[in-house]
């Protein structure tokens, strides 16, 4: 067989090979060891030096073009086979999601989702701080030093400590209220701050409405003259955004609390109806009743001064608030142990829809 006749034949077999695998085989026959070219190629020997010379060139160029034509040919198959799968494996984008695929957000998810809508409107941003804290962040840089009475309303978590290696300030607690979150967040940043932060909890209670974790958010904002009307006028515009309710009663009862003076305690209005809770306004001003909501007041000198700045030029409001609280307020839930116990049943009627989340600026 010469050349020519040779070259034909391999062509028609690159040509019509129809996959990736038939490819590959026609490349062991054409160009392998024991190919066909290889063949022809050790014949060489037996020629006169002359004809070496010609065939042995020709040999060469069409082990070239052989080569060429495989690797198009290769591309080819691969384009096709992407252009089969595109046009196979078409996404309808039109179509519905499946219900049952569906995940679901927790409702305290649910809540700091529209609690972070409602501050970003108001421009808060959101920070972070550590559940494992120490006592200084939790405790002493709040204005309860060592000793302090009000330490007692806290039954804290504390972790094993080594007397050798830390002081008493860096003794570690599972925190026992957010307000850790303001002492990092004062330490690290120079005023005007507003910011509000999320978090687990941790305190040795267990009952229905007490659980050794939960959660609470804090806020801050901290600047130049800031006064009490700043914080009523924030809390009662957060409140009524929260609950829904435009005309929400809202009430501030002095209370006390070491990192804010004056402090206040946040009630909103309820009244019963046919023995349900309906937030809101009485209709008649004799069956109003009041639910605590929260802790706030005026961020303390002391605790500014812990936090490097001078209380003389800056001045603040903080408030904490417990979200499990809060939620079953919003959604009637009952009792605040189902939030942890992860039945999925009470999780199919109480959850929310993960594609429909809060946003102020579609309201
Ligand atoms: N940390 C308080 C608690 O856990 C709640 C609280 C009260 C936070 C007043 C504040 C505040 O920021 O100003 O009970």
């Amino acid at each position: 067989m010469n050349t020519a006749e040779l070259k034909k034949e391999l062509v028609d077999l690159v040509t019509t090979a129809g996959d990736m695998t038939a490819l590959e085989n026609v490349r062991v026959t054409a160009l392998g060891k024991k190919g066909r070219i290889t063949d022809l190629m050790k014949n060489l020997g037996s020629m006169s030096s002359d004809e070496r010379k010609t065939a042995g060139a020709e040999l060469n160029v069409l082990k070239d073009e052989i080569a060429a034509l495989i690797e198009k040919q290769a591309s080819q198959l691969k384009r096709q086979e992407m252009d089969g799968r595109l046009a196979n494996e078409q996404i309808d984008v039109t179509l519905s999601t499946r219900p049952e695929r569906k995940g679901s957000i927790h409702p305290i998810s649910q809540t700091m989702d529209e609690l972070v809508s409602i501050f970003a409107d108001m421009g808060f941003s959101v920070a972070e701080g550590p559940d494992i804290e120490d006592d200084f962040h939790n405790f002493t840089a709040l204005n309860f030093p060592l000793g302090h009475p009000a330490r007692e309303m806290h039954d804290t978590f504390y972790m094993p400590h080594d007397e050798r290696e830390t002081g008493e300030a860096q003794k570690k607690v599972l925190r026992t209220h957010t307000s850790t979150v303001q002492i990092r967040h004062m330490m690290n940043n120079k005023p005007p701050i507003k910011m509000i932060c999320f978090g687990r909890c941790y305190r040795s209670d267990w009952d229905m409405t007490h659980t050794p974790v939960f959660h609470q958010m804090e806020a801050l904002y901290i600047d130049k003259n800031v006064n009490m009307g700043h914080l009523k006028g924030c809390l009662s515009d957060f409140v009524r955004a929260f609950f829904g309710i435009d005309d929400l009663p809202v009430r501030f009862r002095p209370s006390f609390f070491p990192f804010t003076e004056p402090s206040a305690e946040v009630d909103i209005g309820y009244w019963k109806e046919n023995g349900e809770l309906k937030l809101g306004r009485a209709p008649k001003l004799e069956n109003q009743k009041w639910l605590e909501i929260l802790g706030s007041g005026m961020v303390h000198p002391n605790v500014l001064k812990n936090c490097g700045l001078d209380p003389e030029i800056y001045q603040g409001f903080a408030f904490g608030m417990g979200l499990e609280r809060a939620t079953m307020l919003k959604y009637g839930i009952p009792d605040l142990r189902s939030f942890f116990e992860s039945d999925t049943r009470w999780l199919t009627h109480y959850a929310f829809d993960p594609l429909n989340r809060p946003n102020r600026a579609t309201k």
